[in-house]
C-alpha cells in the first residue's frame, strides 16, 4: 500500500504556551524550535506574533534560524495580526500564516457578536490578505467541531478559493468523539467542491482525554495534517500529544495509510527539554515519554520480555530516544568541549558573556557532581537564560538551619532592584521558611499554586529541578530553578516566578475576540 505523508504541525510553542504558566522566553523557544527541527516536524507554529513584543521576537528569531521546517505564526482574521505575523516571518525560508475565526453558532453569537455572513466575509478577506504576504496560508474554523455542517462547507470552499492551502477544523473545546469527529472530517472532504485543492488538518484538545483518538480517527477519514504538541502540552487539558500520534501511525502501519517524516530518536530528548523549560513534569505513566512507559514491573512481563521482546513490547525504548542520555562532560572538560556539546544540543548564546556565565555555572556544577549529562546541561542553560529576564529579585546567599525539634530558619540575602537586603524567617519546613523569608521582603500578594521537585538525572547527587507556580490577579507563571541543593533551587524558582510576574503579559489569541 502506498502511504500518504501525514504532515506533523507542532504547536508546542503557541498552543502549548497557552497552558497557564508555560510561557517561554525567546531563547527558550529557539532551543525548542531547534529540537523540533531535528525531530523533523514539518511545521513549527512558533507563536502568535501580535500578542507581545516578546512573542514577535521569538517568532522572528525562529523564522531567521530554522531551515528545514516551515515556520508559522498565528493571526486572528484581522489586518494588524496578519501584517504582524508576516513581518515576524520575513526571514523564514518557508513561512506560513495561520489565520482563524470562530464559526460555531455559540462563538459567533456570544464571542464575536457577528452574523455568519460577516464571519464568512472576514475569513475570505483575511485569507486573501495573508496570501498577498506569504505563499502558504492555513485557515482554521475555530470551534470547527461544533460548527453547522452547511456553514462549514461554505466557509471552507470560500477560504480555499481565496488561497488557503490548508484547512484546519479544530475541536477547540475537546467535545468531539472519535467516530463522530472522524466522520465529520470525511464528510467535509466529500462535500466541499474544491476540497482537492487543500490539505485538511485537525487540531484536537484533550478535555475528555480524546485528543489523540479524535485526531487518528480524522486521519482514517482523510485528514493529512495533525496539529499536536510535545507531551500533549496546551490550553486547559492540552492538545493531542505528538509522540502518541507519530508512534500510533508508525506502530499500527496496518491501520493507518500514512507515514510521517519524524525522526523518532529525538522524541524523548525533546520531551525532556519541553518539560524542563516549561516546568510541566511528564507523568510517569505517560505513553512513550513517561518514565514507566517501557518499564516492565511484573515478573511475568519481565520473563516474557527476556525470552522474546515482542511478547509484551510493541515499540523499542531506544528507538524513541530512551537511553540517549550519555555522560558527556566532567570536571576536567574545558570551554571548547562545553561549547561543542551545547552546539550539538542546538543551544547557542547571543553573546560571549552569556556563554561565559553558562561555563562558570557548568564548572560550579562539575565540582559538585562528577558526571554531567545532557539533561544537566539543558537545566543549566535554562537557569542561565532565565536570568536574562529583567532581574528585579536575585538570590545572593542563603543559609538554612533545620534541626529536629526546632522550627527551620532561613536567612537570605537578596538583591532587590540592585539593593542588597537581608531577611530571616522561620517556617514549618525548610522550603516554607525560605518562601516566608522572600515574602517578608517582597509581599507579592500571590497565591502559591504548585511546588514540585524533579530529579534531572538519576542518583542522589542529581540536580533537583524545582517549579514554583504563582498566581496573581488571574495571571499564572511558572518559576524554575535547578541546583544540586534543592533548597537553593527552591529559592531561585520562587524568585524567578516573581521576576516573571513583573514582566508584561501578552494577548490570548482566542479569548480576545476580534
Ligand atoms: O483550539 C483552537 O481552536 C486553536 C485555534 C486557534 C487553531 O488553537
Ligand atoms: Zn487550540
Amino acid at each position: 500500500m502506498t502511504k500518504d505523508r501525514l504532515i506533523i504541525f507542532d504547536t508546542t510553542l503557541r498552543d502549548g504556551e497557552q497552558s497557564p504558566g508555560a510561557s517561554m522566553t525567546r531563547d527558550e523557544k529557539l532551543r525548542i524550535a531547534r529540537n523540533l527541527e531535528k525531530l523533523r516536524v514539518d511545521v513549527i507554529e512558533a507563536g502568535f506574533a501580535i500578542s507581545s513584543p516578546g512573542d514577535f521576537e521569538a517568532v522572528k528569531a525562529i523564522a531567521d534560524t530554522i531551515v528545514d521546517s516551515t515556520v508559522c505564526s498565528l493571526a486572528r482574521a484581522v489586518r494588524p495580526d496578519i501584517e504582524r505575523a508576516a513581518e515576524a516571518l520575513k526571514g523564514a525560508k518557508r513561512a506560513r500564516i495561520h489565520t482563524f475565526i470562530a464559526t460555531s453558532p455559540i462563538h459567533m453569537e456570544y464571542k464575536l457578536q457577528m452574523r455568519p455572513e460577516q464571519v464568512l466575509e472576514q475569513a475570505v478577506s483575511a485569507v486573501k490578505l495573508a496570501r498577498n504576504l506569504v505563499g502558504d496560508v492555513e485557515f482554521s474554523l475555530e470551534d470547527g467541531s461544533r460548527t453547522e455542517f452547511e456553514f462549514a462547507c461554505r466557509v471552507i470552499e470560500a477560504a480555499i478559493d481565496a488561497g488557503a492551502g490548508t484547512i484546519n477544523i479544530p475541536d477547540t473545546v475537546g467535545y468531539g468523539e472519535p467516530e463522530e469527529y472522524g466522520a465529520m472530517i470525511g464528510r467535509l472532504i466529500q462535500a466541499v467542491p474544491n476540497a482537492d485543492k487543500a490539505i485538511f488538518s485537525v487540531h484536537c484538545h484533550n478535555d475528555l482525554g480524546l485528543a489523540v483518538a479524535n485526531s487518528l480517527s480524522a486521519v482514517l477519514n482523510g485528514a493529512r495534517q495533525v496539529e499536536c504538541t510535545i507531551n500533549g502540552l496546551g490550553e486547559r487539558a492540552g492538545n493531542a500529544a505528538l509522540e502518541e500520534i507519530v508512534m500510533a501511525v508508525r506502530t499500527r502501519k496496518d491501520r493507518y495509510p500514512v507515514e510521517t517524516g519524524i525522526d523518532i530518536s529525538h522524541i524523548v530528548p525533546t520531551s525532556r527539554l519541553v518539560s524542563s523549560i516549561t516546568g510541566f513534569p511528564v507523568q510517569p505513566n505517560k505513553a512513550i515519554v513517561g518514565a514507566n512507559a517501557f518499564a516492565h514491573e511484573s515478573g511475568i512481563h519481565q520473563d516474557g520480555v527476556l525470552k522474546h521482546r515482542e511478547t509484551y513490547e510493541i515499540m523499542r525504548a531506544q528507538d524513541v530516544g530512551w537511553g540517549a542520555n550519555r555522560i558527556v562532560l566532567g570536571k576536567l572538560s574545558g570551554r571548547a568541549a562545553f561549547a561543542s556539546r551545547l552546539e550539538a544540543l542546538g543551544i547557542s548564546f547571543d553573546t560571549k558573556e552569556e556563554l561565559a556565565a553558562a561555563f562558570a555555572r557548568f564548572k560550579e556544577l562539575a565540582d559538585k557532581k562528577r558526571e554531567i549529562y545532557d539533561e544537566d546541561l539543558q537545566a543549566l542553560v535554562s537557569e542561565v537564560q532565565s536570568q536574562e529576564l529583567p532581574e528585579k529579585y536575585s538570590l545572593v546567599t542563603m543559609e538554612v538551619v533545620s534541626r529536629t525539634g526546632q522550627a527551620p530558619r532561613a536567612d537570605l540575602a537578596i538583591r532587590v532592584d540592585g539593593d542588597l537586603q537581608r531577611v530571616v524567617a522561620e517556617g514549618d519546613g525548610a522550603v516554607d521558611a525560605i518562601f516566608k523569608a522572600i515574602e517578608k521582603l517582597v509581599n507579592s500578594e500571590t497565591n502559591l499554586q504548585l511546588y514540585s521537585v524533579n530529579a534531572v538525572t538519576e542518583g542522589t547527587e542529581a540536580q533537583g529541578e524545582v517549579t514554583v507556580r504563582l498566581e496573581k490577579e488571574g495571571r499564572i507563571v511558572n518559576g524554575q530553578g535547578a541546583d544540586t541543593d534543592v533548597l537553593v533551587a527552591s529559592a531561585r524558582a520562587y524568585l524567578h516566578a516573581l521576576n516573571l510576574l513583573v514582566t508584561p503579559g501578552r494577548l490570548h489569541p482566542q479569548l480576545e475576540g476580534v
